[in-house]
């Protein structure tokens, strides 16, 4: 395979990587909290960005629809040939830094932008390659309005469950509710699901979320795969007394059991090279300051790399509370409320990301890091349905979900040329 098909020049991948910088910026400012970045599911916010990438989208010459699970499409090329899938999501959590997601979908309509032929600026003429590409904008990658993640890929996968219309957002509404407010109707929600048959596969970029490309001093790596997930709730049960008349020999504080349990999880996952655990909700109960807490709730969230590891972590997590519960006289359950196996990028998806990695790299230089995602992706749910790869931009300090998170713009640059070429390294692979 030749090293770099992308005829494309610096000055233009330069300006790209700018409007996408650009472009961030100002789907910043379309948030529902002011001085913060926060966009959900079904929200006017939400329709606003899918306006805005849909006029985006129509720029480069790509007809654009809004599916039936909000996502937004734009496609250019063949009408009957499968498609190659580019994009990412919209939607954020709160707090949000501006890059999650975001960049990932603005960077692939620069990719379309890249590929198109020269002079084709502003008509509508097709790239040439042997499958169509479509630029998606995901709807709800994080979950932060139904507490259910991905549910625009689930969708596109035809993986949605009808038991997931009755969840409610913090204010009680439904999902059904949410989706007719939205002007979309639940009972044609499996027309925005993809037969594996009309797809090549899904290509995304990402911020890694995490500072392993920092520290390595490099832009960009191959994902391996996203990590397995699972999340709980637990419940710790104790007596609820008088603070000050109760001495310590009779209580059975429900708070301090889930403290200890919550150290735990730090304790063992530490002990792991490959398992992150995180205790990021912990609630007591009455919860007034005179009264010694009869009941806990806390969440914990667990990733790894591979599923028998991470069930392993668990089964080691939930000993040791046993026996944090049985010593402090507290009872315990945990109900499951998500559970994701690991998904593995396609080998091939894999070699055109590092050849697409490699074009933007002195000649000789090593192989592109290859490292797995700790975090989540809406891969995970497009797996179902067809090839997934990833492509991660250096992310400084790692820090994400935060408004400090930040890509540079050479990064981006770099990124796009590197996904540009991976596209174009597909296109000389079969379909
Ligand atoms: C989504 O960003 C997740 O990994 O939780
Ligand atoms: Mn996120
Ligand atoms: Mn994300």
């Amino acid at each position: 395979m030749p090293a770099s098909l992308l005829v494309a020049g610096h000055d233009r991948i330069a300006g790209a990587a700018r409007r996408v910088m650009a472009r961030c910026d100002e789907l910043a400012r379309v948030s529902a909290t002011s001085g913060a970045i926060e966009r959900v599911y079904l929200s006017t916010e939400h329709a606003r960005v899918n306006r805005l990438a849909a006029e985006w989208m129509r720029e480069i010459g790509m007809t654009t629809r809004q599916d039936a699970a909000g996502n937004q499409l734009g496609r250019i090329g063949p009408p009957d040939a499968p498609a190659l899938l580019l994009g990412s999501h919209l939607d954020t959590v709160p707090d949000a830094g501006r890059y999650d997601g975001i960049v990932g979908v603005l960077m692939a309509l620069e990719v379309v932008r890249l590929l198109r032929p020269p002079g084709a600026e502003g008509s509508a003429s097709d790239p040439a390659l042997p499958f169509a590409l479509e630029v998606i904008a995901f709807s709800d990658e994080e979950g932060t309005r139904f507490g259910k993640a991905l549910l625009g890929s689930s969708a596109v996968a035809g993986t949605w469950d009808a038991d997931w219309w009755a969840l409610t957002d913090a204010d009680g509404t439904t999902l059904g509710e949410a989706f007719r407010e939205f002007g979309l109707d639940p009972g044609r929600i499996g027309e925005a699901a993809r037969h594996p048959d009309e797809l090549v596969g899904y290509l995304e970029a990402h911020i890694e979320q995490g500072p392993e490309l920092d520290r390595r001093g490099e832009s960009l790596a191959v994902v391996s795969s996203i990590a397995s997930a699972r999340r709980f709730q637990l419940v710790v049960e104790g007596e609820a007394r008088h603070a000050g008349g109760t001495p310590y020999d009779l209580r059975r504080d429900a708070l301090l059991g889930a403290s200890e349990a919550a150290l735990a999880v730090e304790r063992i996952c530490r002990a792991e090279h490959h398992i992150i655990g995180t205790v990021g909700q912990l609630e007591a109960y009455p919860g007034a300051v005179n009264i010694i807490p009869g009941e806990a709730r806390l969440s914990l969230d667990l990733r790894g790399e591979f599923d028998g590891e991470r069930d392993r972590v668990w089964g080691a997590i939930s000993r040791d509370v046993d026996e944090i519960m049985g010593r402090r006289g507290l009872r315990w359950h945990a109900r499951e409320i998500h559970s994701a196996p690991a998904v593995f990028c396609a080998p091939l998806l894999q070699d055109v990301v590092r050849e697409g990695i490699l074009s933007t790299l002195p000649s000789g230089a090593d192989d592109p890091a290859v490292i797995f995602s700790r975090a989540g992706h809406d891969g995970m749910a497009i797996g179902a349905v067809t090839d997934v790869g990833m492509l991660f931009l250096r992310n400084p300090d790692g820090i994400s979900h935060h408004p400090d998170e930040a890509v540079a713009a050479g990064d981006v640059a770099r990124g796009i040329q590197a996904l540009a070429e991976a596209v174009l390294h597909r296109a000389a692979e079969p379909v």
